[in-house]
């Protein structure tokens, strides 16, 4: 038997930061992981570079059943308080686009940074260890890790969600949430590339081409890049929507945004002796114009088409309608939608409110954040919130 104050499951983003917040208030405090090493999604970030945060945290860049919920622990651990961390440790950074930040060197600052933090602290790290057992009586959490029994007043669960399974993810925190009576919002894979079918075949002969448009799904919309892939639609633009997106509905895109509606009039009026594919052509890529034209199957010169035609396809290349079968799932989605949910949590420590002394952080919980930087500004700012009250 051994004991602690706080027992912390999960030596992700949310848990390395809740146990070193913790363990630097004089908590004993043991952060467990059935991983060999903490941290491995946050080495994998940002291309190995970790988007740590963003300048622009805020919490309507969230998702979440409550989009209330956030606004505390955001204010109260903001991204000017990590980045503050990250300049104490000498760690350079850039911000790359969008207020999104990234390190210079690697993503293993960030780790390193956080281990130092949790040794601190005094945090005592149980990796590779599978957690078998976890039970609750007499006021007391108990963790069978092996032979050994431990038990504290506080558990935190920081397991994360089950995107990227391959990598140790799992939905552990909901199966514990369950246990000690939370509700779970549906979880879904968010952040992810979405499928094809058959009908848009064609756009497969696109795979590789990127182009800058605004996607729209009911009333959200992103102007970032679009990529096309071999199974469907990828890019910032299309995973950011894909976090809202519901099945069998459709998404709009608009692939010149910067245009006006009756610039390919304008076009006729210009450049009459002009082939269509080619102003066309200009104004997004020659591949990505042949395979829109191909579909909508208008060609020629511009003169020799009529206004109305050209104005369908500028409306038609405006508000372009592509109804994707699905997504590429938990294996390709950088985070989870949904989680554990926010209606039984205290916004301003994480803890449950009808089961004190367990604790939810990180992506476990119903909080989703843009692509960006904004689900790591979450992992810190929820770990941060629950290391100040275990
Ligand atoms: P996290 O997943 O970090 O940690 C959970 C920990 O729990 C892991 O160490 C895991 O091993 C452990 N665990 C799981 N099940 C367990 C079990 N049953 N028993 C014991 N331990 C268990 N975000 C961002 O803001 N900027 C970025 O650049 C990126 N980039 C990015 C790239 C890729 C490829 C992915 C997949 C994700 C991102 N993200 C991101 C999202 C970001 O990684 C994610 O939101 C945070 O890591 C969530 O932090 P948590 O601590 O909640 O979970």
């Amino acid at each position: 038997m051994a004991d602690w104050d706080a027992i912390i499951l999960g030596a992700g983003a949310a848990g390395m930061m809740c146990a070193a917040i913790a363990g630097q208030r004089g908590k004993r405090v043991l952060l467990v992981d059935h991983a060999d090493q903490p941290g491995k999604k946050i080495l994998i970030s940002g291309g190995g570079r970790c988007n740590f945060t963003n300048i622009h945290t805020a919490a309507d860049r969230y998702l979440s059943a409550n989009p209330h919920f956030a606004k505390s622990a955001l204010g109260r651990y903001s991204a000017q308080d990590f980045i503050a961390l990250v300049d104490r440790y000498g760690i350079a950074w850039h911000e790359k686009t969008l207020g999104q930040l990234f390190c210079d060197g690697s993503a293993k600052q960030i780790v390193a940074m956080l281990e130092e933090e949790c040794a601190i602290g005094g945090v005592t790290m149980a990796l590779a260890q599978p957690v078998s057992d976890v039970t609750h009586g007499d006021g007391l959490y108990r963790v069978k890790l092996g032979a050994v029994d431990h038990r504290a007043p506080a558990l935190v669960l920081a397991t994360g969600g089950p995107s990227i399974p391959k990598m140790g993810a799992t939905g552990f925190a909901y199966d514990i949430a369950r246990q000690f009576g939370l509700a779970i919002v549906q979880p879904r894979p968010a952040l992810v590339p979405f499928t094809l079918g058959e009908e848009d075949a064609l756009f497969q002969a696109l795979s590789g081409v990127s182009a800058p448009v605004e996607v729209r799904w009911n009333k959200t919309r992103f102007r970032e890049a679009a990529l096309f892939t071999h199974r469907g639609l990828s890019g910032p633009a299309m995973l950011q929507i894909s976090s809202y997106w519901q099945h069998r509905t459709p998404i709009q895109v608009d692939f010149l945004p910067d245009l006006d509606a009756d610039w390919l009039i304008q076009a006729k009026r210009d450049r009459p002796r002009a082939a269509l594919r080619k102003v066309v052509g200009q104004a997004l890529t020659e591949r990505l114009a042949d395979a829109l034209l191909e579909r909508v199957g208008l060609e020629g010169e511009m003169g020799n088409l009529s206004d109305k035609a050209l104005r369908q396809l500028g409306a038609r290349l405006h508000d372009w309608p592509f109804a994707p079968t699905g997504t590429e799932g938990y294996a390709k989605a950088e985070v989870t939608v949904g989680g554990i949910a926010t209606a039984g949590l205290s916004s301003r420590t994480m803890e449950a409110t009808k089961m004190p002394g367990l604790y939810a952080i990180g992506e476990a919980v119903d909080v989703t954040g843009w692509l960006g930087g904004y689900n790591f500004q979450w992992a810190w700012a929820s770990g941060w919130a629950a290391g100040q009250a275990v």
